[in-house]
């Protein structure tokens, strides 16, 4: 494959911003798709989005071929406007001319006569410019039709039935104009694949029962004498969805899982104690050890056949050396979305037993576990398992609420139940009306919706694997459960800073690897998105580790 060098600044500053548009460009066609991509919206003298393109590709080939580089470029104008054809192929010229464009450029000399004089006939500045002149004019030519063609975009949309959109196929404006994290921290120019959030609509029935409860003016102080009212409906969940009889009165209620854990850790353990860990892990809870001075013992996440298992042995050998007091366990585990069999948690049981160990089973992702991986809830196990777990979790990751702040502990041992509940009152603030009103409304009604959100997942999934599978030097294995994929890089760019790299040259902002105790090689990526949007994701990705 050709792979001209970037042309020197300042001639590369301008390849950046030809790059940027060109890759605005891609977004907006791969989100109309192949039905729209040739309908000419109703607006005057209006062109189909294909076509606009298409003359974008003919302005770089005409006046930085020909007119700069001096290779004879003969062009039909008219004709480009008429193009059609699919968005994976006009993407696929888009790519092969950002390429050409970069041998055009290897010889220019900002200064000196175009090397060929533009036709008449062709539109251009109305006065004479040199080479570096007319790369301004392409420049400004693309941004231009950039603008035009999300014009084109948003029009076409809005008359586009709307029943043709599938809630997990969002729009572009609408995801932008979200003020969360996810969206908002990267930037405009960024497509997010970061933080563990889902760019779907609220489930109807959570919409419903947040509206019902503003409407009725219902944000006063809530009615909820003990037993906090998440537990009944919590442990009719794990009865109904996992077998597990969890008893309602274990239950306390919590702003969110992570701060669950440090309430045990606080109660359970003095600095200096050890802790047993995943890892890698969710950042937070490698921050959380550290942070509250505890030593961390790490329970080793090893690659095995297509996936992930835990070095048990290895940690029964650390152990004898570092004893800790609490096991901290994952699963389904980020970031390598791993699900571990009732064998495997059952010789984890034993060693926590041996080494008696309070385990905190944190089963967030419980609920997108895709087939043929089940989840077993740790306290599941048995009795005696139960005596020593503390389960956390919530409806915030399958239902897409993480903003509304609220989470359940269940706690199996009595004396812990005894010191959380000997705690000052207010010390661990409370859960709010619209959380727990939410969290009701999903576990009551929501899972058809779920249902939905898991088979787009899944297909995401596979579509992402297989994408990423095509890039020389990627490797990733197939999570079993959640929108999360731990995927290595180091066969492309070896010790590379594999996130600050797609960042800057596909503009695909992902987690980068050692926030998880991974190589600078590795990256986390979020695919709880559109279709469309996981293909554009393994593209850019694709591009930028060519
Ligand atoms: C494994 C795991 N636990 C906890 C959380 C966060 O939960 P919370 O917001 O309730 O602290 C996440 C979020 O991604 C997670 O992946």
């Amino acid at each position: 494959m050709l792979e001209p060098a970037e042309p020197p600044s300042p001639v590369g500053n301008h390849v950046y911003f030809l790059d940027r548009a060109l890759d605005g460009m891609t977004t907006t066609l791969t989100e109309l798709g192949d039905e729209l991509v040739v309908i000419r919206p109703d607006l005057p003298d209006a062109n189909t989005p294909y076509g606009l393109v298409t003359h974008c590709l003919g302005v770089l080939d005409y006046w930085a071929g020909h007119v700069i580089a001096g290779r004879v470029v003969r062009r039909d104008r008219a004709a480009e406007f008429r193009a059609r054809g699919t968005v994976a192929d006009l993407i696929a010229r888009i790519d092969a001319a950002r390429l050409r464009l970069r041998v055009d450029l290897s010889d220019i000399d900002t200064s000196a006569s175009p090397r060929n004089l533009p036709d008449p006939e062709f539109l251009g500045p109305d006065r004479a410019l040199d080479q570096g002149g007319v790369l301004l004019h392409i420049l400004e030519e693309l941004a231009q039709h950039r603008g035009q063609l999300e014009v084109l975009r948003d029009v076409l949309l809005a008359a586009a039935p709307r029943g043709d959109r599938s809630p997990f196929d969002p729009s572009l404006p609408w995801l932008a104009a979200k003020r969360g994290v996810k969206w908002r921290r990267p930037g405009p120019d960024q497509l997010p694949a970061w933080v563990a959030d889902m760019d779907f609509p609220v489930a109807p029935p959570i919409r419903s029962a947040i509206i019902g409860a503003v409407d009725r003016g219902d944000l006063g102080y809530p009615d909820w004498p003990a037993p906090h009212p998440l537990a009944t409906p919590f442990a009719d969940r794990m009865r109904q969805r996992f077998d597990w009889n969890a008893d309602p009165e274990h239950v306390r209620g919590l702003t969110d899982v992570i701060q669950g854990l440090q309430i045990v850790l606080d109660l359970t353990t003095e600095p200096g104690d050890a802790v047993v860990l995943q890892e890698p892990n969710y950042r937070p809870f490698r921050l959380a050890v550290p942070t509250m001075r505890r030593q961390a013992v790490q329970l080793h996440v090893v690659p095995h056949a297509d996936s992930w298992r835990l070095d048990l042995d290895r940690l029964e050998a650390d152990l004898e050396t570092q004893p800790a007091r609490v096991l901290l366990l994952v699963n389904p585990h980020n970031p390598t979305g791993r699900v571990l069999r009732r064998d495997e948690l059952q010789a984890l049981a034993d060693i926590a037993e041996r080494h008696d160990l309070l385990v905190v089973s944190d089963e967030i992702h419980a609920d997108l576990v895709y087939r043929p991986a089940v989840h077993v809830p740790f306290a599941s196990l048995g009795e005696h398992v139960a005596a020593r777990t503390v389960t956390l979790t919530s409806a915030t990751k399958a239902f897409n609420i993480a903003g509304l702040r609220t989470a359940v502990a269940h706690i199996g041992p009595d004396w812990l139940r005894e010191r959380w509940d000997a705690e000052p009152p207010d010390i661990h603030g409370a859960t709010g009306v619209l959380g727990v009103e939410a969290t009701l409304a999903a576990w009551r009604d929501g899972d058809e919706w779920l249902a939905g959100v898991v088979d787009h997942l899944q297909r995401n999934r596979d579509r992402l694997v297989d994408g990423l599978s095509r890039i020389d030097g990627v490797d990733v294995r197939t999570p079993q459960a959640g929108y999360l994929a731990w995927v290595d890089c180091s066969g492309a760019r070896p010790g590379v800073d594999v996130a600050t790299l797609l960042q800057q040259q596909a503009q695909l902002y992902t987690s980068p690897g050692p926030d998880y105790g991974g190589a600078p090689d590795w990256v986390r990526l979020n695919f709880a998105t559109s279709a469309t949007l996981v293909e554009d994701m393994t593209r850019r990705m694709a591009r930028a580790l060519r």
